[in-house]
């Protein structure tokens, strides 16, 4: 039989690795496919760049509508990355008949609706397993490998940047902009880093795993996002001495209310599996009602680890090229006409324990009048440390963890606080989480 013929837009980190990945392992990516795979044509932008792959044998073009114009290609593996450019090639590849593997959260998670919808009207299939963690093969395991179950929960360190910044910050002591330039020459950040350090390249990636975890709509808008840039080694250093980990955690969570949908740093008690995730690393815990929790781990960022889970997709296609184009898996692992409605919640309404740390003068009652303020709003406190003033200061670090209460509850503690006469500056609040 022929080998199926594959057009690549995109010839960075990923399309790179993609190009070495399908050569190197040709022979056995064969046996898996029943076919043969080759890239016959891709795009880039400069064709003169200097490259991590071999391109020999593969037609170039500098115009990717080439590309998604040639007859002879099946399979269009899109990586331009973000939603301009890389939707219309997506677009009008299906509108051709053409399948589609991409590795663009953005483009999924806020267009995934209508290009899915085409999808379905041609018969054709969009594969997304790069879009989410790199490497680790976490859709095809939440919609088909667990599939009887009904998921509960997920969190997951799903930006390996942000995760490398924080780890090299707390191992090394380094400075954060030096730590995300070094992720940026090894090719694991974004084109804007800014999307990997305030969250939103995790809030693409939880809005894709809420979506296929609870069956309903892609709703990126409604997703709450805090980035890492706020996180000070004060903070590190405090949470490690109460026995917690800071990790930058999307969690997505089924309430009786509602579904939670938010991406901000956590303190994670180092016990769990998941705080010692490091590097660029990322780990999904889901937890459904038949199988508990599992948990989901591999690189989340890199050319080959993304690389892994394109093929990934590309192999899967061409499995189904035969198939009956209306009993393959859903995109959104739920019937396309049977997702559901429940509402996403607001902050205000979502229920998480907290870090608080707040600079206080050092004097009689003031640490009585912060937990009346607590006690009003129903807030009960865990545990409190207090770090003595330094260099001359007046005013001395306290620090609490508190129990679980309502964010609105939080809000209204905390703006009374900060009113105190006693306390200078902000509270400083984050989020915490023991995922059990
Ligand atoms: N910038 C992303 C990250 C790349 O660091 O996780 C993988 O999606």
């Amino acid at each position: 039989m022929n080998s199926v013929k594959v057009g690549l837009l995109g010839l960075g980190t990923v399309g790179g690795g993609t190009v070495n990945v399908l050569k190197r392992n040709a022979e056995e990516i064969a046996r898996r496919a029943g076919r043969g795979i080759v890239i016959a044509h891709a795009a880039a932008r400069d064709l003169n760049k200097p490259r991590i792959c071999d391109t020999t044998g593969i037609r170039l073009s500098t115009d990717p509508n080439e590309v998604v114009n040639n007859s002879e290609i099946d399979i269009i593996i899109e990586l331009i990355g973000g939603d301009t450019l890389a939707k219309d090639m997506v677009l009008k590849a299906i509108e051709q008949g053409k399948h589609v593997v991409t590795a663009n959260k953005a483009l999924i998670a806020k267009h995934g609706t209508e290009i899915f919808a085409k999808a379905q009207e041609k018969g054709v299939m969009v594969g997304f397993e790069a879009a989410v963690a790199g490497g680790i093969p976490i859709i095809k395991a939440i919609r088909e490998g667990l599939a009887g179950n009904q998921i509960q929960w997920l969190a997951g360190i799903i930006n390996g940047t942000g995760n490398f910044i924080l780890t090299e910050m707390r191992d090394k002591g380094r400075d954060f902009d030096d730590v995300l330039k070094e992720a940026q020459a090894l090719g694991y950040a974004e084109a804007d880093p800014t999307f990997d350090v305030e969250g939103i390249d995790a809030a693409h990636k939880l809005t894709i795993l809420a979506s296929i975890a609870f069956g309903v709509p892609l709703q990126f808008d409604k997703t709450y996002t805090e980035g890492i840039s706020t996180i000070t080694r004060e903070d590190v250093t405090y949470a490690e001495e109460l026995g917690y980990r800071i990790k930058h955690l999307g969690v997505a969570r089924r309430t009786d209310k509602g579904i939670e949908l938010r991406v901000h740093p956590t303190l994670i008690p180092e016990r769990r599996l998941i705080a010692n995730v490091d590097g660029v690393m990322n780990a999904v815990l889901v937890m459904g009602d038949a199988v508990g929790p599992t948990l989901y781990y591999g690189a989340g960022a890199g050319a080959e680890p993304t690389a892994s889970a394109v093929v990934g997709d590309v192999v899967d296609v061409v499995r189904a090229l035969t198939s009956d184009p209306k009993n393959r898996v859903p995109h959104l692992a739920f019937q396309a006409d049977a997702l559901a409605s429940d509402p996403i919640l607001s902050m205000d309404d979502v229920e998480t324990a907290y870090y608080l740390r707040m600079q206080a003068l050092d004097k009689p009652g003031v640490m009585a009048n912060v937990a009346s303020i607590l006690g009003a709003q129903q807030i009960s406190i865990e545990a409190i440390i207090q770090k003595e003033p330094v260099d001359n200061s007046t005013f001395a670090n306290i620090i609490m963890l508190t129990h679980k209460v309502q964010e609105k509850q939080m809000n209204q503690a905390i703006a009374e606080i900060e009113s105190l006469e006693t306390i200078d500056g902000q509270v400083k609040r984050i989020r915490m989480e023991t995922l059990n």
